[in-house]
């Protein structure tokens, strides 16, 4: 049976941590669920590993559709997550719905949107019309020419207030998850404190409800600068399976990220 998001929330609600992992393809979908991965993200990070473009900018809302309609191929048991590639869900609540019940016919069982409060009417048109949402916020990549460059999140008094609002603004608005990207640990085990909705860190350090990484930064692959927040699985393990294994060991048992790999 596959996971639902009601799943999710109760892991949340038990204290169990859920282990994530970006997949782009039918192979590593069944692989990594075999594993033990609980949702396979289909990120437009598949823009610079898959791809090699410099952001995530050039991803296209068919490049999603393509490699979400993959990875459902491969799977049976995973939740599967797919990212709202740059300029689908900035223009209108109406326009964003129909870009997302694509990658829900191409198998996705949530989408993910980047943005705070700014996106919180059109979270609401969409949980109320059908559509699971989990938010992104903190170091939002599609916004990496507003934001300056790939930095942390969150630092000032002032920015931490306003991620705060951000994630209130988002869960009250029907978000069933919240990611954060590299924002402080002790400002991203605030907000999962505060909310009741799962969230998911990368770079926000170890009191996230959920984990996530990019595949191939798991495996060792780094397409660019390896960032303080990833971690290679392969090295120590005898195979790309026992990795995977490893990585949802850790991450269930509160081992990774360790204080090493956050903020
Ligand atoms: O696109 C992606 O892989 C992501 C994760 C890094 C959070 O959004
Ligand atoms: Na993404």
């Amino acid at each position: 049976m596959r996971i639902t998001q009601d799943t999710l929330q109760k892991m949340r609600d038990d204290n169990e941590k859920i282990a994530i992992l970006t997949c782009y393809d039918s192979s590593f979908a069944t692989l990594l669920e075999n594993a033990g991965v609980d949702i396979l993200l289909v990120g437009d990070s598949l823009g610079n590993v898959l791809q090699g473009e410099e952001s995530t900018l050039p991803v296209t809302l068919d490049d999603m559709i393509y490699h979400t309609r993959c990875v459902a191929r491969g799977s049976s048991k995973a939740f599967i997550m797919a990212d709202m590639p740059f300029g689908t869900s900035q223009v209108s609540p109406e326009d964003t719905f129909e870009n997302a019940a694509k990658l829900m016919a191409a198998g996705a069982n949530m989408v993910k949107l980047e943005g705070g409060s700014i996106m919180a009417e059109t979270v609401e048109f969409m949980t109320r019309r059908g559509i699971p949402v989990c938010g992104h916020i903190g170091l939002t990549p599609q916004s990496v020419h507003q934001l300056g460059g790939y930095k942390v999140q969150g630092k000032t008094d002032y920015q931490a207030e306003q991620l705060m609002e951000d994630a209130v603004a988002l869960e009250k608005a029907g978000a069933g998850m919240l990611l954060m990207e590299v924002v402080p640990a002790t400002l991203a085990k605030q907000v999962t404190k505060t909310l009741s909705i799962p969230t998911i860190g990368i770079g926000a350090g170890i009191d996230c409800s959920a984990q996530v990484l990019v595949l191939y930064d798991m495996l060792g692959i780094y397409s660019g600068k390896k960032a303080r927040f990833m971690k290679n699985f392969l090295a120590g393990a005898g195979s790309i399976h026992e990795a995977a294994e490893n990585y949802v060991k850790a991450v269930k048992a509160g081992e990774f990220p360790g204080p090493e790999h956050a903020f």
